[in-house]
C-alpha cells in the first residue's frame, strides 16, 4: 500500500522524527543511488540540522558507478560521510560503522576528554519510502526485524540493535516523504520505484526513461530489445519496435501500448536494460547550488 501523504501527516513525521533524533549520535541518511540527490526528503536539512549525517547511498548494484562517485564527493564536499552500499545483496555494509565512527569522532574526543566513560555509538535510519531502510536495517542486524515499513514518521516500540562492535541502531526507521513539487523528480521517483502509484502519469514515466537511454545508452537500449532504431526516430517509433518485438499486440496486429509502457517501467524499476544513475551531477549542479 503506497502511503499519502497530507499537510497534517509531513508535520507529523517530521516531529516524530525530530524528536527520536535527540536519542542518537549520528544520522544515517539513506537515498536511492539510482537518484542520489532526487531521492532525498525536501525538508531533511531541516529534520537534521547539524547533526553528524552518514549519507548511506544504497541499491548501489543498480546504478552507474562514476555518476556514483560525484554524488558522494557532492556529500563528502557539504561536510557529510558518505557510503555506498548495496543492503539487498549485504555489501559494503562494513562501511557503515568505519563512516559512523568518523563522523562522531569529535564529539567522542570531546567525551573522552571530559573523562566520560566509553560507550557504543547510536544511529538512526532516516529516509524516503522504498529505498531500502527496512532492508538495511534487518542486514545490518544480521536477522528479520524491520518490517517493510508503511507508516510515515516513526513507529513507537522501539529497540536497539548492536552493530559490529561500536555501533548501536535504531530498530525502526524514520519514515520522510518524498519531493512531490518538481513533475521531472516525479518521474525519476516512479521510474526507480520509489512512487508506484498514479501520482504521476506512467506513460510520461516510459517516454522519460526511454529518452534517457536514447540519450544515454543508445546502443545498450538496441542491444537490450534487439531492435535498430534510427537515432531521429520518434518516441512513438520505439514503442513500436519494442512492442512488435516482445509480441505485444492486441487485435488488429496493433501494439499494445500499455502492456509496452508497463514493460519499460518495470525493466528500468529492475534494473533489467542497464545500470543508470538518472541524477546526472553535472546538469543537476546549477540548480543545487542555487537551490
Ligand atoms: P523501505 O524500508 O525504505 O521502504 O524499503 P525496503 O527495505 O522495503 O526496500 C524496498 C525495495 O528495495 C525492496 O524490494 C528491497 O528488496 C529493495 N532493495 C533494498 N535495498 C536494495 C539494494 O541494495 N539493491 C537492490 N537491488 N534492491 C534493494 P521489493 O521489490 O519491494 O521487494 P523484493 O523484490 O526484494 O521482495
Amino acid at each position: 500500500m503506497a502511503i499519502q501523504w497530507y499537510p497534517g501527516h509531513m508535520a507529523k513525521a517530521k516531529r516524530e522524527v525530530s524528536e527520536q533524533l535527540k536519542k542518537v549520535d549520528v544520522v544515517f541518511e539513506l537515498v536511492d543511488a539510482r537518484i542520489p540527490y532526487s531521492s532525498r526528503n525536501p525538508m531533511i536539512d531541516e529534520v537534521i540540522k547539524q547533526k553528524p549525517r552518514v549519507v548511506i547511498l544504497n541499491k548501489k548494484d543498480m546504478t552507474n558507478l562514476k555518476e556514483l562517485e560525484k554524488w558522494e564527493q557532492y556529500f563528502e564536499e557539504k561536510g557529510y560521510y558518505p557510503v555506498a552500499v548495496d543492503a539487498k545483496h549485504g555489501k559494503n555494509l562494513k562501511d557503515v560503522e568505519k563512516a559512523a565512527i568518523q563522523a562522531t569522532k569529535e564529539k567522542f574526543d570531546r567525551e573522552k576528554a571530559k573523562g566520560l566513560r566509553p560507550r557504543a555509538i547510536r544511529a538512526m535510519i532516516v529516509g524516503i519510502p522504498n529505498v531500502g531502510k527496512s532492508t538495511l536495517i534487518n542486514k545490518l542486524a544480521n536477522r528479520s526485524i524491520a518490517q517493510t515499513g508503511n507508516k510515515p514518521g516513526v513507529t513507537k516500540q522501539q529497540q536497539w540493535i548492536k552493530v559490529g562492535t561500536s555501533l548501536q541502531l535504531l530498530d525502526t526507521p524514520g519514515i520522510l516523504w518524498p519531493k512531490f513539487e518538481d513533475e521531472e523528480v516525479g518521474k525519476k521517483l516512479s521510474l526507480t520505484g520509489a512512487i508506484k502509484d498514479s501520482i504521476v502519469h506512467l506513460d510520461e514515466v516510459a517516454i522519460y526513461g526511454l529518452q534517457f537511454m536514447i540519450e544515454k545508452d543508445l546502443e545498450g537500449l538496441k542491444k537490450h530489445y534487439n531492435i535498430d532504431v534510427d537515432e531521429e526516430a520518434g518516441i512513438l517509433e520505439w514503442f513500436d519496435a519494442i512492442g512488435r518485438r516482445r509480441g505485444l499486440l492486441q487485435k488488429g496486429n496493433e501494439v499494445d501500448y500499455e502492456a509496452v509502457i508497463e514493460l519499460i517501467i518495470y525493466e528500468i524499476r529492475n534494473a533489467k536494460i542497464g545500470t543508470y544513475c538518472f541524477d546526472i551531477y553535472k546538469e543537476m549542479k546549477r540548480d543545487i547550488e542555487h537551490g
